[in-house]
Formats: C-alpha cells, structure tokens, sequence
C-alpha cells in the first residue's frame, strides 16, 4: 500500500482524457495532473525537443511525490519512454504501449489501424510495437487537424463528418478491423470517427486502456492505495482560463478553480 499520489503528463489539456479513465478506474488514488500549455503542440515537433519536455515534466512530477507517471501524451509516449525510464527510477507508463495491447487483444483479422499526429505516425512506434506483438498488417495515418476540431467543440458537425471522411479514406473498405485512436483528443471526435469507418472497425480508446494497465502495475506491484483519497491538483504551464474552459468538456468536469500554474525545473 501506497499513499502518494500518481503523476500524469500531457502536452496539454487532451490528457485529462487519460486522467478521466484514471480517476473512473481508480477513485482513491490521488492524481496530480500537469498539462504543458504554454509549449503545446508536441504533436508538430521534433522528436529531441519532445524528449527534453517530457523529461523536464516527468522532474517536476517528481517534485510531487508521486510514486508511478502515466505519458498521457501520444506523441510524448511515441518518442521519449526510453530516455524517461532510463532517467528515472520510477514506473513509467506510456498511452501507446498500453493501446497497443488493447488493439493485439481486440483484433481477429490481424489487420490494425492508428490514427495520430504527426510526431506519432513519424516515430513509427505503434507500428514497431503493433508488428512486434504480431500484427499482420499496420495502416497509419496521421489526423492532425482533429486536435483543434476537439478543442473547439467541433466533434459531432459537418465539418467533424468531411474531415472525418478525408481522413479515414484508407480505413473504410474492410482494410482494417481495429484502430487505435492515437491522440488524446481523438475520443471526443469518437462517434463521428466510428460512424465514419462503420460497424466492422472496432475503436481502442488507448485512455482506457491505459488506466486499465496502471491498475493491473499498481496491484501488482503493492503500490495502490489502500485508503480513500480522491484527491486531484491541475497544474498547467500556461495561465489557465483556455484550460478552464477547454479542460472542463475533455474531463466531463469543471476545472473551475482547481488550476495551479506550473513553473518547470531547468533541465
Ligand atoms: N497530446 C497530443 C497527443 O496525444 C496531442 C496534442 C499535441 O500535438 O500536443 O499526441
């Protein structure tokens, strides 16, 4: 048993998808969440500048106390798990290693789709590690105008729907029968993206899944809290009012006055 809190990081604001599932999944934990507003998108940038935030990110949830961090962030976890893990001596999970064996499990064809943004797709990590576990075929494709169309509320309208169909082309004549929503912004667009691919494509939502596997780490490793907690502290680097606004509808929530900016350790 282990009291102290559990970290969890994301470029921003489209990781409270993540900590949703968490907190759903296990209400005593405490959560100390940091969104990295003032640097957000990761998802256009280069793969050593990822590294360096998610490190000086992973430093200052360690300044919490916490006892485990979840990678919300897709395109953090596409490229930087191996420089955190081997820089911190902490458990360290990643949203695409756990949508990876939602999607292994999930699949009968073998055939396996992921969505995400640009930093995600380029890394090639959910194909790597798809094709590893034994994936027949992997088809990716990077969406990356569905993280303002989240933002903006824009997730069940026309525009959600054209861009849904562009986007989704390479999925919609039975090539693949699972894909990964890869990007923590793509749940809320996930009635207009399975509409769009139809019945036959099964969706894996990788914040379930990882708070489905950070459950699993924590019993077995006798570090889940035995005790009601609950607590949550939001912290972003950037002044809060896009996050209190935005943040509410991705935690189903409000953030209201429960933000605390965030100043990052130098790296
Ligand atoms: N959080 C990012 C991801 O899951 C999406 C937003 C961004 O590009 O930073 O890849």
């Amino acid at each position: 048993m282990d009291t102290r809190p559990i970290g969890i990081f994301d470029s921003g604001i489209g990781g409270l998808t993540v900590l949703h599932e968490v907190a759903r999944l296990l209400p005593n934990e405490d959560l100390v969440y940091l969104g990295d507003t003032a640097r957000v998108p990761y998802g256009t940038k280069s793969a050593e500048t990822v590294i360096r935030y998610s490190i000086e990110n992973t430093r200052f949830l360690l300044g919490k106390n916490v006892k485990a961090v979840v990678v919300a962030c897709n395109s953090a976890s596409a490229t930087s798990m191996e420089p955190l893990r081997a820089e911190f001596p902490l458990p360290i999970l990643g949203v695409i290693e756990a949508g990876v064996e939602e999607a292994l499990r999930r699949t009968k064809s073998g055939a396996i789709g992921v969505i995400g943004t640009y930093a995600t797709v380029q890394s090639g990590q959910y194909e790597t590690l798809l094709r590893a576990g034994g994936a027949a075929s992997v088809i990716s494709q990077p969406c990356p105008l569905f993280v303002p169309l989240a933002e903006e509320g824009w997730t069940d309208n026309l525009v959600a729907e054209e861009v849904s169909k562009i986007y989704l082309e390479p999925f919609r004549r039975g090539t693949v029968d699972t894909l990964i929503l890869g990007c923590t912004h793509y749940p809320l667009l996930e009635g207009v993206i399975g509409k769009t691919c139809g019945d036959g494509v099964t969706l894996v939502n990788s914040a379930y899944a990882i708070a489905v596997k950070l459950r699993g780490m924590l019993r077995e490793s006798g570090l889940e809290r035995g005790s009601p907690g609950g607590g949550r502290r939001f912290y972003f680097t950037d002044s809060p009012e896009r996050a209190k606004m935005v943040g509410s509808r991705f935690l189903g929530e409000d953030l209201a006055n429960r933000i605390e900016l965030a100043a990052l350790p130098p790296h």
